[in-house]
């Protein structure tokens, strides 16, 4: 294990010391306020409690634009998994990371922290960002994007061999469609990995893992 990651685990008490195991910790039922103070130009800041914070973790998908020479047309497919009672300030940056790092070292299991599956991250044949939760009752949220900024310089660059670097932080918000429920607004943040290589040729395809906290509201900010 590396030194950085023992580290982490022995100072947070938060997972297992064991390797590939559940968090064996829980704070209370505290809920955190959303810290935007690591990005900078800010995002609009929410002035209620999330309602649900999700981990998730999936793929970027890319098509290369052989025009450009660049990807372009992303779309996302992530697992939402319930943090909502993990994350606390001690975690922050760090609940993605070890994420990213697990998925990639214990590939044979599906859900190395032994996570909550709550919700499915995807995006419909119209481009749309959906946020569906309906497996666990907490809502929808069909979303269009509000604001991006770039992921802060620390964020982790991705797993090995395809690390780009960070997904922007973005806010979204309901979009209107009348597809939503009990859910408004959203922000992605602490992001690690995602980004496409910075050139590409013909018109390849490519998913690259990725790893977020995604913060839901019932408001708009
Ligand atoms: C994105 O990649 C995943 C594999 O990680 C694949 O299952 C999915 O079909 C892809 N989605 C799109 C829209 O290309
Ligand atoms: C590729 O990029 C060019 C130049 O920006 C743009 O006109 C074209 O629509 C893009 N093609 C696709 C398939 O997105």
């Amino acid at each position: 294990m590396a030194p950085t990651l023992t580290s982490f685990l022995a100072f947070s008490g938060l997972f297992s010391s064991v390797y590939c195991l559940p968090p064996t910790e829980r704070s209370t039922d505290t809920v955190e306020v959303l810290d935007l103070n690591a990005v900078s130009p800010g995002l609009p800041t929410p002035t209620t409690l999330p309602s649900v914070i999700a981990l998730g973790v999936g793929t970027q998908n890319y098509t290369c634009n052989s025009t450009t020479g660049t990807y372009s047309s992303n779309v996302a497919l992530a697992d939402l998994y319930d943090i909502t009672s993990l994350v606390k300030a001690s975690t922050k940056d760090s609940l993605c990371k070890l994420y990213l790092k697990h998925s990639q070292d214990c590939q044979s299991e599906d859900n190395p922290l032994k996570l909550n599956l709550i919700g499915d991250h995807f995006f419909d044949a119209s481009s749309k960002p959906n946020f569906d939760f309906t497996r666990s009752d907490k809502g929808w949220l069909q979303a269009k994007k509000n604001a991006a900024v770039p992921a802060p310089a620390k964020a982790s660059k991705g797993v090995k061999d395809q690390a780009n670097g960070a997904v922007d932080w973005l806010y979204l918000v309901d979009n209107d469609a009348g597809v939503s429920k009990d859910l408004l607004s959203v922000y992605r943040v602490q992001t690690a990995g995602g980004k496409p290589p910075t050139s590409c040729s013909g018109d390849e395809q490519i998913e690259i893992p990725y790893a977020a906290e995604y913060w839901f509201y019932k408001e708009e900010f």
